[in-house]
């Protein structure tokens, strides 16, 4: 079968895949592709096969199964978005103990206030432009996350450059590098937190024991902090500036939104993360046997990947399914993934995200692109969708 060479397809796809994408679909719901890191591997772009695929439990997460294992283990990688029933389901279970929706819903005045105080300094004194990444969509999901796990003082400067370099690599080296240099960082980190434990969701984390007294392992918490710290922030990051942008790029949606918050930003938010979501396509998944997929016959040890931007955007599922509308029916995106490993933070992504766009844009209501601020520059690699910058004016 022939393999589609996503090498050639550097800048251009990476700016906008939605075009290759739909192309794609038109031969078939899934297909063998080529890209730097791996040979070949099976890329889904239909909705009915991705939604499946997600949820199909002959799909590993664990590295083991890829037919080209050992890759260097950190101890990070003892994470739940790595892991297979049951010791997902134990993992999984030991951090929603911790992780309640009362736990996120309480921070909900804290995120209000620290957008408030965010949109504060971007508007200071006069100024009327800035990078929206910079001014708001990266440091609110920072601290929010920060907070919530209890590392306020955490080094963002240093953590923002290996975690960046986590999900969008620059180069094997530079990304085992990093993903070194923050598994001794982060085992410090926790080290600190059982000296000196107070209510926060990592001292939880630390302390919580199941029924059977069951409690996670050193390894696990470094597993455990290093996913929720990068998928709580590297994601609701493009949440916000891709949602934004593409609001902008639609000013008869913008002026909808802006004329019934109350009743149009949630279903605007849905849409934002099912027209240009931050995950272009779900974490790598592993054919621990033999399995038929769109009519592939798939052998044991292939990687899959599942390309949520392509599925959300098949128009078996979604009419139109180019056409941003705040008001269509979302349901089921598969923005967030599905199946056991469907996003954890959903609640909290959606909160910060309503809050932000909403707050923004009630700040300043001329807000527009800056086309003074230059091209704009995507980030590398298949798995998150955004910009490094996205300069504003207002
Ligand atoms: C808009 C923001 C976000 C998006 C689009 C997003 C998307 C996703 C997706 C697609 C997955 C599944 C990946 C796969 O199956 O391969 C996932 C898993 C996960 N996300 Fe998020 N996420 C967001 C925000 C957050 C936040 C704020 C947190 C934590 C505070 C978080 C924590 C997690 C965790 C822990 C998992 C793994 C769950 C498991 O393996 O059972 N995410 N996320």
């Amino acid at each position: 079968m022939a393999v589609v060479d996503l090498r050639e397809h550097t800048e251009e796809f990476t700016a906008n895949p939605y075009p290759f994408y739909a192309k794609l679909r038109e031969s078939g719901p899934a297909h063998y592709v080529r890209t730097h890191d791996v040979e070949e591997m099976l890329l889904i772009v239909g909705y009915e096969e991705g939604r499946k695929a997600l949820a199909d439990p002959r799909l590993s997460k664990n590295w083991r199964h890829f037919e080209r294992a050992g890759e260097p283990e950190t101890a990070m990688s003892a994470n739940m978005l790595e892991a297979d029933p049951p010791h997902h389901t134990r993992l999984r279970k030991l951090v929603t103990r911790e992780f309640t929706a009362r736990r996120v819903e309480a921070m909900r005045p804290r995120v209000q206030q620290i957008t408030d105080e965010l949109l504060d300094a971007m508007t200071e004194k006069g100024r009327t432009s800035a990078d929206l990444v910079d001014a708001l969509a990266f440091p609110l999901p920072m601290t929010v996350i920060c907070e919530l796990l209890g590392v306020p003082d955490l080094d963002r400067d240093r953590f923002r450059v290996w975690s960046n370099e986590v999900v969008a690599p620059t180069g094997v080296e530079a990304s085992t590098a990093a993903a070194q240099e923050m598994s001794v960082y982060l085992a410090e980190l926790i080290e600190d937190k059982r000296c000196s434990p107070g209510e926060d969701l990592l001292s939880g984390l630390i302390r919580t024991r199941d029924e059977g007294g069951d409690r996670l392992t050193s390894d696990e918490l470094i597993g455990m902090a290093f996913l929720l710290l990068v998928a709580g922030h590297e994601t609701t990051v493009n949440l916000i500036s891709n949602g934004v942008r593409a609001l902008l790029d639609h000013p008869e949606q913008l002026a909808a939104l802006r004329a019934d918050f109350d009743g149009l930003i949630d279903g605007a938010v849905e849409e934002m993360l099912r027209y240009d979501g931050p995950v272009e396509t779900s974490t790598f998944r592993f054919t621990s046997e033999p399995v038929e997929i769109g009519g592939i016959s798939v052998p044991a040890g292939k990687a899959v990947l599942v390309a949520a931007a392509a599925a959300d955007h098949d128009p078996a599922r979604y009419p139109e399914p180019d056409r941003f509308d705040i008001r269509r029916s979302t349901q089921g995106h598969l923005a967030f993934g599905h199946g056991i490993h469907f996003c954890l933070g959903a609640p909290l992504a959606r909160m910060e995200g309503r809050i932000a766009v909403r707050s923004l844009l009630e700040r300043c209501p001329d807000l527009a692109a800056d086309p003074a601020g230059g091209a704009l520059q995507w980030l590398p690699g298949l798995l998150i969708r955004g910009v490094r910058k996205f300069p504003v004016r207002w």
